[in-house]
């Protein structure tokens, strides 16, 4: 299982809390995308601190992804990150908000397929790490993912990780299967699945129903239940490994977090999610959100967490 690539979410402060928790439940994590915003290397030199290898020892292994259609910049990045130890680059083709995909960048680049072949025209041949990446289906119709298939098929990726819904839906509505199905077939690069994988009932029957995809990424899923790619224990036994994560997680953060405020900020992030892992209805949930004082809202965590 690959962990998704969740801006603020599945950076290195969580990777390193997982893998500590729960040592090679997933072998692989996608980063938070580094953006080229205007083409323009020092917004993704801001974030950079997220995947520099001194900062991942004891993270679940990270290949860093990039955000941006610039391909000078691209190529700049990407061999950068080559030089600190990476051999795969992720671009991020399904990114869905509006101040990206208005620019082609993100999934807004899917509707053009001629942009497409051009960017990885001039990043591919410089590129030291190889390519993987990250799309939907489209951005306003799945049919543009047939259109962008062939150009794919030209280029040596290591991967395409698809997440089976258009840009334009955001997190709406529900992966459409159907077409991931109908798309599979037609590409010649090993595909991997993402989306709306909750239980590990649905990770089986994803592969179950299409054995050709070699593997399975997953994000929010992760954060409603960390247990979830643990097989065989007890419903007892993982509420109790729950409850550990959380816990860990929220000392990690305690530890990381430069302010009181940056943790309480951080801290809230992060339960908006987890929370779901505990027993406990919603109303009690968003009692931490209200909470003004990080010791409060620690001390109303830590009861849940009894
Ligand atoms: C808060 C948030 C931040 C995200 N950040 C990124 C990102 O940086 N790069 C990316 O490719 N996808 C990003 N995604 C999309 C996820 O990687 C994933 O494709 C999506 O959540 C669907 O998978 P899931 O249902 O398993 O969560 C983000 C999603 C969320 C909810």
């Amino acid at each position: 299982m690959i962990l998704a690539p969740m801006q603020g979410l599945t950076e290195v402060l969580f990777r390193k809390a997982y893998e500590e928790c729960f040592p090679g439940a997933i072998q692989l994590a996608v980063s938070p995308f580094l953006s080229l915003t205007h083409g323009n290397l020092a917004d993704a030199w801001e974030k950079i601190e997220d995947v520099l290898p001194e900062n991942n020892v004891g993270s679940i292994p990270v290949i860093p992804q990039i955000l941006g259609k610039e391909p000078a910049e691209f190529v700049e990045l990407g061999n950068r990150l080559y030089e600190l130890g990476y051999n795969e680059i992720n671009w991020n083709m399904g990114c869905p908000m509006r101040k990206v995909t208005g620019k082609h960048r993100g999934s807004g680049i899917l509707p053009y397929p001629d942009e497409v072949r051009s960017v990885l025209d001039k990043v591919v041949p410089h590129l030291k790490a190889k390519l993987s990446v990250k799309m939907r289906l489209g951005l306003r119709s799945k049919e543009e993912i047939f259109a962008l298939v062939p150009i794919l098929n030209d280029y040596p990726l290591i991967s395409v990780t698809i997440h089976p819904r258009l840009g334009r839906q955001q997190y709406n509505g529900v992966p459409d299967l159907d077409t991931f199905g109908r798309v599979l077939p037609e590409i010649n690069h090993p595909v991997i699945y993402n989306g709306d994988i909750k239980t590990a009932a649905d990770a089986r029957q994803i592969k179950k129903r299409f054995p050709e995809v070699v593997d399975i990424m997953i994000g929010r899923g992760i954060l409603y239940d960390p247990t979830l790619p643990l097989e065989e224990v007890s419903e007892e036994r993982r509420l109790e490994l729950r409850k550990q994560f959380i816990g860990h997680l929220m000392e990690r953060i305690g530890e990381v977090m430069p302010t009181e405020e940056s943790c309480i900020r951080k801290t809230k992030e992060y339960w908006c999610l987890v929370w779901r892992a505990l027993p406990i209805s919603e109303i009690d949930a968003r009692k931490v959100l209200h909470e003004q004082k990080l010791t409060d809202v620690e001390k109303l965590i830590y009861m849940f967490l009894q």
